[in-house]
């Protein structure tokens, strides 16, 4: 039975930079603080005509020409975010029309952070049971409208961008060979958006609570973050009858860099430098896009061999969790 692999990357990110040293003229906060605390140099903002839609359909065009694929070829799209254009309908329709791809099914999965790895291991199961011939995964985040710029501790994690992929049986790329994902919705208040959905409906009262904007026990999801990145990545492995000493890199959720250095230490057999950490610091959290845009960031930068295997892993509101265990195949 061949494999599903993603066969074609592409990411958008917005112009608009906003640096450390920009917080410091509103926030009571310093570039020094938030360089040693998270590894975040700087991170973009979108603009109004920047929306999740448009983001993900601009990167999901790059995706399709590194994949050397039509948009008549698509005939499902997958959408990953948490910050979509509506509550409904959903972003992958509405990407769907930008893209003018009738013909293709679309929905969005909500796995906050995570949802790219959770959208890789739907595609997987889809392809290799033959329900669709080409997915294309888009996760976009327009995480700047709903980050509450008066909280120090908050403001200055998050970005906005787009990464999408397309996953196929036939081509080259990452082989897919195994996906792991869990959830614990035990943990759902420690990261949340408290009003807005239907059962804290907007009113005046959620907006001066500031009620709309993202709430995190920053603590409490730090420890969570490494503890469920590092068991997944076991239990993704155990899956595929591989361990630690088989993996040429890991290719982590970019939230933080001590979050990263943090499953780094888990790892004895892996060099520190083999777990990817260069996103983080130009684009901070940017949320279900995170991962996609560290993967393909590595591919432009490092240059894989054939057969070198790379997990991606993630963690996110829910909690959600999972990682990916992919094999890189080159075209020769
Ligand atoms: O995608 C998954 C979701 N998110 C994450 O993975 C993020 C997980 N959490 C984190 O990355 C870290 O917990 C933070 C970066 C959010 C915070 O780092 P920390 O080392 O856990 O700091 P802290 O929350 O313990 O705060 C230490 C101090 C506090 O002051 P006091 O109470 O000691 O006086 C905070 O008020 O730092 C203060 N602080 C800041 N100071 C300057 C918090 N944010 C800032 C800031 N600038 N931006």
């Amino acid at each position: 039975m061949k494999t599903a692999k993603i066969i074609g990357l592409g990411s958008y990110f917005p112009k608009k930079t906003l640096l450390n040293k920009d917080f410091e003229n509103f926030l009571k906060t310093t570039d020094e603080w938030i360089v040693s605390r998270t590894g975040i140099n700087e991170r973009r903002i979108a603009s109004k005509n920047e929306t999740t839609s448009e983001m993900g359909y601009l990167s999901s065009l790059k995706a399709l020409e590194d994949a050397k694929i039509g948009i008549k070829d698509i005939d499902l799209i997958l959408v990953a975010t948490l910050t979509g254009d509506y509550i409904f309908p959903s972003t992958a329709c509405i990407i769907q029309d930008k893209l003018k791809a009738y013909h293709a099914a679309a929905f969005d999965i909500q796995a906050a952070c995570s949802g790219f790895v959770y959208a890789l291991t739907v595609a997987k199961a889809l392809v290799e049971q033959k329900t669709f011939k080409n997915i294309l995964i888009v996760a976009s985040e327009k995480l700047s409208s709903i980050i509450d710029y008066q909280d120090r501790a908050t403001a200055v994690l998050f970005g906005d961008a787009a990464s999408s992929c397309i996953v196929s049986l036939e081509g080259f790329g990452f082989e897919i060979i195994e996906n792991y994902i869990g959830a614990d919705g035990k943990m759902a208040k420690l990261l949340i958006m408290p009003a807005g959905g239907t059962k804290n409906i907007s009113t005046i009262q959620t907006i001066e609570n500031r009620d709309h904007f993202l709430k995190m026990n920053g603590k409490e999801v730090f420890k969570h973050a490494v503890k469920r990145m590092h068991e997944s990545i076991i239990k993704c492995l155990k899956k595929a009858s591989l361990n630690e000493r088989d993996i040429s890199w890991i290719v982590p959720h970019q939230a933080n860099q001590r979050i990263i250095e943090a499953i780094s230490k888990k790892f004895k057999f892996l060099p520190s430098n083999r777990i990817y950490m260069e996103v983080v610091k130009k684009f901070g959290n940017t949320s279900a896009s995170s991962v996609g845009l560290a993967l393909e960031d590595l591919k432009i930068n490092k240059k894989f061999s054939n057969n070198e295997n790379i997990v991606l892993t993630v963690f996110g509101a829910g909690f959600t969790f999972g990682s990916s265990l992919l094999k890189f195949k080159d075209n020769k």
